[in-house]
């Protein structure tokens, strides 16, 4: 089966090419450096030819509502006409557990491009997961500090490699609509998860732990991010992936 993914240079992205290869797919990647553009639409419909469904996995990094809104939407308004223009029957999105109901910036263009897609009568499948492994590092960044500031934040993350499987396996059947959760093993606290990445790859710097004000920091504590009951859960708990990382040489920073 052809399957493209849109934002298959990025961290989920690569392990989804890399499971539908590993499956006997065909996966196209679309990213800029691959000359494709979800929000120009440019190069789309050409790579699209064939294909039997499309995984967005692109992302913006912004704490602006406004930024995340145009972003999630153009991109996935311009994909899904694409789709429609190259014959593609199933449209699968990665969105975040608590994406419709935690009042982030970041998460209002999340909830947007899952009404856009729910809304497309194109066939859609949405899968929510919780923060990947690497969420860690991306908050450390590539600069050392002295002081790491890191939200009180209940999370239950999970291996972006499994998140990768999970995609490939619903691109690759019948759309299943809103799928169940997908979250890590364990629920763990994310300043506890920094300063272990912090640790564990020889970084520097003390970690303070900052509630956030108002509904925003509520929903990051009272477990609105959490996997709900019937979720599906990974596998690879944080310390096995945070190992894995050290014993290879290369941390995963963002
Ligand atoms: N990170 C998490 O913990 C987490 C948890 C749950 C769900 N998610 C969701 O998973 C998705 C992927 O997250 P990620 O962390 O893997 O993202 P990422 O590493 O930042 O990768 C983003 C991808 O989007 C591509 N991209 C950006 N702008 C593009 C454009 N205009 N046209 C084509 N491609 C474009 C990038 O490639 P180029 O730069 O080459 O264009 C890259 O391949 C996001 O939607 C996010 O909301 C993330």
């Amino acid at each position: 089966m052809r399957v493209a993914v849109a934002g298959g240079t990025g961290v989920v992205g690569r392990h989804t090419v890399a499971a539908l290869r590993t499956a006997g797919h065909e996966a196209v990647v679309l990213s800029r450096s691959t000359g494709a553009d979800v929000l120009t639409g440019s190069g789309l419909v050409v790579a699209l030819a064939g294909c039997a469904a499309v995984v967005d996995v692109t992302s913006v990094q912004t704490t602006s509502g406004r930024v995340s809104r145009e972003f999630f939407g153009t991109a996935t308004r311009t994909l899904l006409s694409a789709e429609r223009e190259a014959d593609v029957p199933h449209h699968v999105v990665l969105s975040i557990v608590g994406a419709t109901e935690a009042p982030s910036a970041y998460y209002a263009g999340k909830a947007l491009q899952e009404r856009l897609v729910r809304e497309s009568g194109t066939g859609w499948s949405i899968l929510r997961a919780t923060q990947f492994h690497e969420f860690a590092a991306q908050l450390v960044g590539d600069r050392e500090k002295r002081l790491h500031l890191v939200p009180v934040m209940r999370s239950q993350p999970v291996a972006a490699a499994e998140v990768g499987e999970a995609l490939a396996a619903v691109a690759t059947g019948a759309p299943r609509g809103l799928d169940r959760d997908l979250g890590g093993p364990q629920v763990e606290e994310m300043p506890d998860l920094v300063r272990r990445y912090l640790a564990a790859t020889g970084r520097r710097g003390r970690v303070l732990a900052v509630p956030l004000p108002g509904r925003w920091g509520r929903a990051l504590r009272d477990g609105t991010i959490l996997a709900g009951p019937d979720a599906q859960l990974g596998e690879q708990t944080y310390a096995e992936w945070l190992t894995a990382q050290v014993v290879r040489g290369a941390p995963t920073g963002p």
